[in-house]
């Protein structure tokens, strides 16, 4: 039986996250959240004092910290050093920051590698930006999931709502379509659809629709 991989790449707020935690859950799949391996290293970097625009300061931290996606029953916990930042990472000033400090090669190039490994343990679902275009180029299925803008912010919105945090709609949409256009233009190993994913618009598409959308195009493919 040969291993599976389902990469899941998108636009900020469109839905990767909550739909591939449902898809690995329901096929008892591991979930590789690589944003929160990049918000991470933000994290580390703000916390040390890093100077965000060079690569190399980030590339020397990056090699001394351990990230780990814990899975303890169904939450996730991200840990820095053992410490754990699961909320920490989904701060306004890591969300502000972390299309810069991933924007540079040799960040990218460590998180790749780390990230490949992980995926090596077993079946697995990722998402992040570059995962079906550079990570893993020969992964069995590919997503590519978008939303309208307003569409993603209005989730988002609603999402700090649950949790009690105050947002303004008109910043969301502002900031989330700043980190397209910063995520879409860097260099190296952008947000893009790679040729062979399955489009996926989602703007009037709930997130279980998405998710048994995934599940049955993966089940076709096994
Ligand atoms: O997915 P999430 O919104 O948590 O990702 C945070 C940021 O991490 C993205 O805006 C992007 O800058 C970066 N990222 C990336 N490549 C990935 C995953 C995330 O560059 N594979």
């Amino acid at each position: 039986n040969k291993q599976m991989n389902i990469a899941i790449d998108g636009p900020a707020g469109a839905g990767k996250s909550t739909v591939a935690k449902l898809v690995a859950e329901r096929l008892s799949f591991l979930y590789i959240d690589t944003g929160a391996m990049y918000r991470a290293l933000t994290y580390a970097a703000l916390e040390e004092g890093v100077d965000l625009k060079d690569g190399q300061s980030l590339h020397k931290l990056l090699s001394k910290i351990t990230i780990s996606l814990n899975h303890e029953e169904s939450r996730i916990t991200v840990l820095v050093n053992q410490k754990d930042v699961t909320e920490e990472i989904r701060s306004k000033e890591v969300t502000s920051n972390v299309s810069l400090v991933s924007s540079h090669e040799q960040v990218r190039v460590e998180m790749v590698e780390r990230q490949r490994e992980l995926a090596k343990s077993g079946n697995s679902v990722l998402d992040g930006r570059d995962i079906g275009t550079f990570v893993l180029p020969n992964a069995q299925l590919k997503v590519f999931l978008t939303a309208s803008v307003e569409e993603r912010a209005r989730r988002r919105f609603e999402e700090h709502e649950a949790k009690g945090i105050a947002s303004d709609f008109e910043q969301l949409k502002k900031e989330i379509a700043k980190r397209d256009e910063l995520d879409s233009t860097r260099d190296f190993a952008p947000l893009k659809k790679a040729i062979d994913a399955v489009e996926i618009e989602s703007t009037k598409m709930s997130i279980h629709e998405v998710a048994e959308k995934i599940i049955k195009l993966a089940k076709e493919r096994t």
